[in-house]
């Protein structure tokens, strides 16, 4: 049976100029959750700030989300925001710092709460919005969290990625301007761009696809394709940022809605075994997984058509193309150099994707030999 759509919270904005959509809230007490410090060498902290501030909010600031945030960040924010009882939360960042403030929240909400398993089934999901609504403001056009139920969240000791997700935790308010986008760098903006199209490809063959998710994806992968070498060639035109920015949303609103498929799950396993970065990993398996998926014909003909659609023919040759384009390596043997720690874990990483929650909607399920083949094919290249 369908599930319902949700498409955004109650407030997306998106396009050029846009962040000045802050100045009609009326939130009097902001925390803004930051990365490292590239939104205060851009300026956009400062914009932002100043923005909230001419709303009329007091603005706090809670800094140093890392790059796969670990639930001990997720606590210190919480403490903090215990502190500066803020009614509005914005994340200004990418994927991990908008992770990072959504489950910050969960734990500033419900302050009784002091475990990762707390908010994982069976539990129930916990209560939001009774202190604060949650706002996203993205630097990067890729992991579209401005847009998701979901957070990828990493344990404290063992590194391994935990996946949340439920409707809940949609942002009320997604701003979505292309100029705090503007000072990602290429690879960077390679990465996130490619696990945006990956979202939108995987959305498009899950077999929970429909219509809306359909019309959002097909889209987004088309201007992806078209864009993302524009983005990552010369990141200071703001147009094509729009464009990549705009497609990564529509995408995510996608996805959150049909779920994913096997390439989030084998890019969460070896994010988790060997810390290779999310998009980097959706881009390199990406053509090794949709030429294994077109054993399904339905699967085969989706990829066709989009082929078509972007004029070219075997969509697993285009990706592979434009991985190479946007200088990604072919095979995980260039990134992962202990081929011998990485054959010893094939079994433990075939049954972390099989367990993977984007599993289930992949067109076809693997086995767990047919995992092991795939983790096997990439690494070297086949
Ligand atoms: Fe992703």
């Amino acid at each position: 049976m369908m599930r319902p759509m949700k498409l955004a919270g109650s407030q997306l904005l998106f396009g050029e100029g846009c962040l000045e959509h802050i100045r009609t809230l009326a939130y009097k007490r902001v925390t803004i959750v930051l990365g490292g410090s590239s939104m205060h060498k851009s300026g956009m902290l400062d914009k932002v700030k100043r923005l909230f501030e001419e709303s009329g909010a007091v603005v706090s600031i809670i800094e140093g989300v890392e790059p796969d945030p670990t639930f001990a960040t997720v606590l210190r924010g919480a403490k903090e925001m215990q502190a500066a009882e803020p009614d509005l939360i914005v994340a200004l960042g990418g994927g991990s710092v908008m992770d990072a403030a959504k489950t910050m929240w969960i734990y500033y909400e419900n302050p009784q709460l002091q475990n990762l398993e707390d908010v994982l089934p069976p539990n129930p999901f916990p209560q939001l919005r009774t202190k604060a609504h949650f706002c996203c403001i993205p630097s990067t056009a890729g992991t579209a969290s401005e847009v998701s139920r979901s957070v990828v969240i990493s344990d404290n000791e063992t590194g391994m990625k935990h996946g949340i997700g439920n409707m809940e935790m949609m942002p009320d308010i997604a701003i979505c301007d292309p100029v705090v986008t503007v000072s990602m760098p290429p690879r960077i903006t390679a990465e996130t761009g490619m696990d945006a199209l990956t979202h939108a490809v995987e959305a498009l063959v899950s077999t929970r696809a429909n219509y809306i998710g359909d019309v959002l994806a097909t889209q987004a992968a088309l201007d992806i394709i078209e864009y993302l070498p524009q983005a990552y060639e010369n990141g200071q035109d703001l147009s094509v940022r729009e464009k990549m920015l705009n497609a990564s949303m529509a995408a995510g609103i996608a996805f959150t809605n049909v779920s994913l498929g096997i390439v989030h799950s084998m890019a969460h396993t070896l994010g988790g075994f060997f810390h290779v970065p999310h998009g980097l990993g959706d881009a390199m398996l990406l053509p090794y997984v949709i030429r294994f998926n077109s054993q399904d014909e339905r699967a085969e003909k989706i990829y066709n058509d989009l082929a078509r659609k972007a004029g070219g023919e075997n969509l697993a040759d285009m990706i592979a193309g434009l991985n190479e384009q946007l200088h990604i390596p072919v095979c995980f043997r260039e990134i992962i150099e202990d081929e011998e720690k990485y054959n010893s874990l094939l079994d433990e990483m075939a049954k972390a994707a099989m367990e993977d929650g984007c599993t289930k909607t992949n067109p076809v399920i693997p086995a767990l030999g047919q995992f092991v083949e795939l983790f096997k094919k990439a690494y070297k290249g086949e």
